[in-house]
């Protein structure tokens, strides 16, 4: 079984959109080798989506992600975006809970399963985030807590849904601080996700579904976190603002027949 290894992209509220164009141009030009099981995910603040999607759409492995999407269908909701709308533009990703949207915007894990659902109801594939804080890592009950956002924000779906999935665990303490989980400390909680998975979906839904590291990922040390056997790509904030960093991340990702 082959589950897809992957080098995502979070640009968060950064870039004009000139800057932008040329981020996605260079990452076109620079010397990326990906073989048919990796893929790269853009996710691009919401008024650069159709512009990025249509520089890299020719690009087999090239995919474009939305950030967030709205946990309502549609309707009188000032300012938010819907599933709907992003999958008429011919977006497949979304990230969905990652730590600064359930830190600063309240986003409890009800409302990232009405995002979920809303998302795979349109035909998104969802990239959703789990981690730590700080004080948690230090008490030494990251599993507990890591595995409770996972059943609480996912185990209403059924083996299909979860199948091919895509998780990314941010220990929240690594993230833009430049303190990077030790590629043992990633591996340890990777597996430990996918036992949880497996436990609740089986080892055959477990062994398909992709689990990204992110915090603190950088050219540097990606090659040493997406050589752990659980780690199957990474989620790039910081480092994924530069194209050669970026590059050199994605020509990191391993080859791996499972
Ligand atoms: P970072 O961000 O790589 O800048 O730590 C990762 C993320 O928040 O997705």
């Amino acid at each position: 079984m082959i589950r897809k290894q992957i080098a995502a992209a979070n640009w968060k509220m950064n870039l004009s959109l000139s800057q932008a164009e040329t981020l996605a141009d260079e990452l076109m030009k620079s010397e990326i080798k990906l073989d048919i099981h990796q893929q790269v995910i853009l996710a691009v603040p919401f008024p650069y989506l159709t512009a990025i999607h249509q520089k890299v759409n020719h690009h087999n492995h090239f995919h474009v992600s939305a950030q967030n999407c709205a946990a309502t269908k549609n309707g009188a909701f000032t300012g938010e975006v819907s599933a709907e709308m992003l999958r008429d533009i011919d977006i497949q990703y979304v990230i969905i809970g990652h730590s600064e949207r359930r830190a600063y915007y309240h986003e409890t894990s009800d409302i990232l399963v009405e995002k979920i659902n809303l998302a795979l109801e349109y035909g998104l594939k969802p990239i959703f985030c789990c981690g730590e804080p700080l004080s948690i890592r230090e008490e030494g009950t990251q599993n507990e807590f890591v595995a409770h956002q996972l059943k609480e924000g996912l185990f209403h779906l059924d083996a299909e849904q979860m199948k091919h999935f895509i998780i990314a665990y941010e220990p929240i303490w690594a993230i833009g601080t430049g303190k990077t989980a030790s590629s043992d400390q990633a591996q340890e909680m990777h597996q430990y996700i996918r036992k949880v998975i497996a436990d609740q979906y089986g080892h055959s839904i477990a062994d398909t579904v992709s689990i990204l590291y992110g915090g603190s990922v950088k050219a540097n040390n990606a090659e040493d976190i997406f050589s752990k056997p659980d780690v199957d790509g990474g989620l790039v904030g910081g480092a994924s603002l530069v194209a050669s960093e970026f590059s050199t991340i994605i020509n990191s990702l391993k080859s791996i027949i499972l």
